[in-house]
């Protein structure tokens, strides 16, 4: 499914960065970040250009071809691993950064996803996330329409324990990225930070 949304022309969700991100960046500490789910690279692109050293992972090689094609016709570099979620290689405190934007993945792997980010962060690393919630399906504005697929922040804060929640709150907000997240949704903002 992924492969063929982004066979389509134009960049599914855009190609500037989500708005959170955008908000938010300058929490992250310089160094190496990490992109989960990264899709078509708009949020790596970004972070790139802001001088962080990126690592895109999508199951997508289509997806992560079209990131490719983005960094390069913005003078940027970045790397990209084509592998699911649950088979990558997180190495123990390597990221400054991780950057989740609608991961949105069966519970039982987001929960073994997200205990391998605790441990992927370096010291004083944080982790950005935005994810729809379960209340989001059936809007019709974006997202999975399995609310199971979907995560609450009462989920990030046990998924997460071990990190310190500075920012962690479900709100609903207006949404444009591409032609695929359009209109009011439903989502859960996170910026967390493992204590140095
Ligand atoms: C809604 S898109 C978001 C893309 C990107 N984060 C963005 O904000 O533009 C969801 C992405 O999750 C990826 N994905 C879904 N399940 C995955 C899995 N198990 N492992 C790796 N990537 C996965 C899809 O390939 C797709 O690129």
């Amino acid at each position: 499914m992924w492969n063929e949304r982004y066979g389509e022309e134009g960049y599914a969700y855009g190609a500037e960065p989500n708005d959170f991100v955008a908000e938010v960046v300058d929490q992250i500490p310089s160094g190496a970040v990490l992109c989960l789910a990264e899709g078509e690279g708009r949020n790596a692109v970004f972070l790139a250009e802001r001088g962080y050293d990126v690592v895109a992972v999508d199951q997508s090689s289509v997806g992560l071809e079209k990131a490719q094609d983005l960094a390069a016709s913005r003078g940027v570099s970045i790397d990209t691993v084509v592998a699911d979620l649950t088979a990558f290689d997180y190495e123990p405190g390597r990221y400054a950064g991780i950057v989740s934007v609608w991961a949105h993945i069966p519970p039982e792997a987001r929960q073994t996803v997200h205990a391998r980010c605790v441990e992927a962060l370096a010291p004083g690393g944080v982790m950005v996330l935005e994810a729809y919630t379960p209340s989001q399906v059936g809007r019709g504005t974006g997202g999975p329409p399995d609310p199971t697929m979907c995560m609450s922040a009462e989920d990030l804060r046990r998924e997460l324990a071990g990190l310190t929640f500075d920012t962690l709150v479900e709100r609903e907000r207006e949404i444009h990225e591409g032609k695929y997240h359009n209109g009011v949704s439903s989502v859960v903002q996170m910026v967390a930070r493992k204590e140095a």
